[in-house]
């Protein structure tokens, strides 16, 4: 007899996913990477040669791919994933809310539209395809009369704690994902759903004017191919126990985060309401604020 463990069911084999955004970038490393587990592939971003491309890829590597093209933070283009992964494969089993863009700018010169445009497409993008999904979800958990296999991942980023003080928009709509994150976890956990967020770096078409060109030689520690194994284990049997949690990922890291911790308590004697003078003297608070300082792992 051997002591060793048996293996972890990282196995997807079968299974129906959906990933947004996985023409290019996070989203096609994910999407691959869930393959080459076993799963089967409904691939969304806009229509495009490159969404394409990534389902032909797929198929040659022995896959299964289709393609449901459009806007993810449109009703319709979310309502239109869950059928496709229905019509194709009879099921969803796994939800990657991974598509987005950015339009960075200072708070004091930005625009309406660009405020817009980046909360739609990504906290718009994340609900719309989860609401359609969680519904289908806690549908067959009432026809079974029990729960059922559903993961959730999500796309935030470390900008939705660091401050971000050139994406007002970007950083407000991360930090709105990572809550309804927590919020949906709670939700519908109960049911069988995992859903939690990762929070990546990677170099990608979004990244290159940050990070740069890739290293002429050795690994890239900003491949996406870094961040995509978290993904396909989030999505995995194995992750069974993991709900509502939050990650940061990239070069070979994973850091489970902490929610924020209270630092500091002034309390009013006898449970008294504070004067703003008293407060004005009792009141200590933390150094930089509730923003986290970049945060660097290994
Ligand atoms: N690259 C990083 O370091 C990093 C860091 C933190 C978070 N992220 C997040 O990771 C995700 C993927 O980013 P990436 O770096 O791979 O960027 P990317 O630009 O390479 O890929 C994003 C994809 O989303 C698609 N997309 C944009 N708008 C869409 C829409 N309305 N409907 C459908 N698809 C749409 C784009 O066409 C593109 O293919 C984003 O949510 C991004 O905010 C990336």
């Amino acid at each position: 007899m051997s002591d060793t463990p048996p293996a972890a069911d990282t196995r997807l084999d079968g299974r129906a996913a959906i990933v947004t955004g996985a023409a290019r970038g996070l989203g096609r490393a994910e999407a691959l990477a869930l393959a080459a587990e076993g799963a089967r592939l409904v691939l969304n971003d806009l229509p495009g040669d490159a969404l394409d491309a990534v389902a032909e890829e797929i198929r040659d590597n022995g896959g299964e791919a289709v393609v449901h093209a459009g806007d993810v933070a449109d009703w319709n283009t979310g309502e239109g994933l869950v059928k496709a992964s229905l019509a194709a494969f009879g099921s969803l089993d796994i939800l990657v809310n991974n598509a987005g863009f950015t339009r960075d700018r200072m708070i004091f010169n930005m625009t309406e539209e660009e405020f817009d445009s980046v909360v739609r497409v990504h906290l718009k993008g994340h609900f719309v395809t989860s609401r359609h999904a969680v519904t289908y979800w806690r549908g067959v958990s009432k026809s079974e009369g029990g729960p059922v296999y559903g993961r959730i991942i999500n796309t935030s980023s470390e900008a939705f704690m660091i401050g971000a003080p050139g994406q007002p928009n970007y950083a407000a709509a991360k930090g709105g994902i990572t809550s309804l994150t927590l919020s949906t976890a709670l939700a519908v956990g109960r049911i069988g759903v995992r859903t939690n967020a990762i929070c990546p770096r990677a170099r990608t078409d979004m990244t290159t004017a940050i990070f740069g060109a890739a290293p002429a030689d050795g690994p890239d520690p900003l491949s996406p191919a870094h961040v995509s194994p978290l993904v396909a284990y989030l999505a995995s049997p194995a992750a069974e126990s993991v709900n509502g949690q939050v990650f940061m990922v990239y070069g070979g890291h994973v850091a489970a985060l902490v929610p924020p911790t209270v630092a500091e308590v002034a309390s009013a004697p006898d449970g008294a309401a504070w004067t703003p003078a008293g407060l004005a003297g009792a009141l200590r608070v933390p150094d930089g604020g509730f923003v986290t300082p970049y945060p660097k792992l290994g």
